[in-house]
């Protein structure tokens, strides 16, 4: 497939260098021309393992380049993969200023060149922000209909930083929020060969599940520092008690008490 990744940082880099590594042919975005440039040479934006040489690799072949200008990165595409940040802003709400901003432009090129192209958030957002924030803003640029003129779909990513390159090529699990079935069509075309069980799910429930899934292994790392904290101040070998923890996989590490079930 022609595809264009608009966020050259850890998520847009690794998705663009791995998907052009698996035969597409990608276009990388980036309002910062030194990630611009440095794609362009070859060399990797962010620090992580193997992407250098991936990204070396699929430069080299003409599976990959990078532009500043979204018209030249619209023209020809079938998809477009949005991988631009989505920092707190300091009162801990979700900053969607970036997203905002690349739905227009997105949107504004799109209506001068026509046919069908799908619009893929791969940002982290929360449930709602696809359909009443970002769906509007590219409606209205487009001068059409999303899931008829131009296909919608939320895909968040789960690759942990370190691991990113391996975690792509092997990952838990891929949700797919389809706006219409053409749209999750065409992101399960995109990623066709990779492991993992697929689960394609309305919009608002895969912002939602990005979500579970955070909050999860956040809840995770607290519990483990508490645990060791507590440990330690009673004289007790946490890590001895973790790896026991760990080895229960009916009560602990499994389904259990996570739905809803007899008191
Ligand atoms: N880093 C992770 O481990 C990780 C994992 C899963 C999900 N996410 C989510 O993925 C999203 C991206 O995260 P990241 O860590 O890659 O962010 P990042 O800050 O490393 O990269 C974002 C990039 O987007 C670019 N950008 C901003 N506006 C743009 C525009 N209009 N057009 C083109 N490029 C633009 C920025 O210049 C920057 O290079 C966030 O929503 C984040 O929460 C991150």
């Amino acid at each position: 497939m022609r595809v264009s990744v608009f966020g050259l940082g850890y998520v847009g880099c690794v998705s663009a260098a791995c998907l052009a590594s698996m035969g597409h042919e990608v276009i990388g975005v980036d309002v910062n021309q030194v990630k611009v440039d440095l794609v362009n040479d070859g060399k990797a934006p962010v620090v992580e393992e193997g992407i250098g040489e991936l990204v070396a690799e699929v430069v080299r072949s003409g599976a990959l380049r990078a532009t500043g200008d979204v018209r030249e990165a619209i023209v020809g595409r079938d998809v477009s993969l949005i991988c631009v940040g989505t920092p707190s802003e300091p009162n801990g709400s979700l900053c969607t200023t970036y997203l905002e901003r690349v739905t227009e432009e997105i949107g504004a090129a799109l209506a001068e060149r026509g046919g069908r192209h799908t619009v893929v958030f791969r940002s982290t957002m929360l449930p709602g922000t696809c359909l009443n924030l970002l769906v509007p803003i590219l409606e209205k640029y487009v001068g059409g209909t999303a899931g008829v003129d131009v296909g919608v779909a939320v895909n968040p990513e789960f690759l942990r930083e370190g691991t990113s390159v391996r975690d792509f090529f092997d990952p838990p699990k891929t949700v797919i929020g389809e706006l219409d079935p053409a749209s999750g069509d065409v992101v399960e075309e995109l990623y066709d060969g990779l492991p993992g069980e697929v689960f394609r799910v309305p919009v608002p429930t895969a912002e939602a599940i990005k979500y579970a899934d955070n909050a999860f292994h956040g809840l995770k790392i607290g519990f483990a520092n508490e645990l060791g904290a507590v440990c330690r101040a009673l004289g007790v070998d946490s890590h001895q008690v973790i790896d026991v923890f760990l080895a229960d996989r009916k009560l602990n590490i499994s389904p259990a008490y996570l739905r809803p079930g007899f008191a």
